[in-house]
């Protein structure tokens, strides 16, 4: 399995003058968190049949020489691993960075994970894993808790179309899990149709392919404000305080 990693944006919503994945969170920047996530769950895949050999980093190619010191899983990790970590050119949408990357890719699924989640656990990563396996494509999301409303124009003003039942409602996370070949062929038929989604499942979802929908977790939610870092970084130095008391 190739993990994606979608990198290349800029993080305009964080407000800060660099890209959001280079930001300082809990003393490291966000993408080595999310890297050493993906690390940590290779171990678990083993388990179910799965080798993490690639990690594969759509970035902006004016970062590559900043990002050189993420290629070494050990200079993550701090334990050896063998997954091969890439940077790969990114483009001017994510759904570009994350083709790039597909296409360079040479396993039979891929798991695309956003860089700017980096508090993903490794038992969500293998309940996607598993459900990918049978399937052949798998997301984590969240079920809705408020109502949604899909909203249509009215004189100028945005005024509710129409309100889904909120059973029916889920909020996409990632990862999301494909077969190479599949999310390939949809990748083609939304570039031919010009189509730009803003997640990966929707391009599976228009080639008429079952896409699994896994429950997913709150705190797996994506770093896009500010107060998203601070959020972040209460929750990692949580977790650095658990696991240091466990081994008290
Ligand atoms: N991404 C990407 N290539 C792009 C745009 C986004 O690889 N052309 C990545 C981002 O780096 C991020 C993920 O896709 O990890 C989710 O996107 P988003 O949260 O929108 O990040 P940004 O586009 O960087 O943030 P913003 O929209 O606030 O500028
Ligand atoms: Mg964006």
């Amino acid at each position: 399995m190739a993990a994606i990693v979608p990198a290349a944006g800029c993080g305009a919503r964080t407000g800060l003058n660099q890209n959001k994945i280079l930001a300082s969170i809990a003393g490291q920047p966000l993408l080595s968190w999310t890297l050493r996530a993906l690390l940590q769950a290779a171990p678990r895949l083993r388990n179910l049949g799965i080798e993490l050999t690639q990690i594969l980093i759509a970035a902006r190619e004016e970062e590559f020489e900043i990002l050189q010191p993420f290629l070494t899983p050990h200079s993550i990790l701090h334990t050896p691993h063998s997954a091969l970590i890439a940077l790969i050119p990114g483009g001017a949408t994510r759904q570009q960075s994350v083709g790039n990357a597909a296409r360079k890719a040479d396993t039979d699924f891929l798991l695309v994970h956003d860089a700017a989640r980096p508090l993903v656990s490794i038992d969500l990563i293998e309940r996607v894993v598993k459900s990918a396996l049978q399937s052949g494509a798998a997301i984590a999301a969240l079920p809705a808790s408020d109502t949604i409303k899909i909203a249509r124009e009215n004189d100028g003003i945005a005024v509710v179309g129409s309100t889904p039942s909120r059973a029916d409602v889920w909020h996409a996370q990632t990862p999301q899990i494909f077969q190479r070949a599949l999310f390939l062929r949809a990748l083609e038929n939304a570039n031919c149709e010009n189509f730009v989604g803003t997640d990966c499942a929707s391009l599976v979802e228009r080639i008429g392919a079952n896409v699994a929908l896994v429950p997913g977790e709150i705190e797996n939610f994506k770093v896009t404000f500010a107060d998203d870092l601070l959020r972040a970084e209460t929750i990692l130095k949580a977790r650095a305080l658990t696991l240091e008391n466990a081994l008290n």
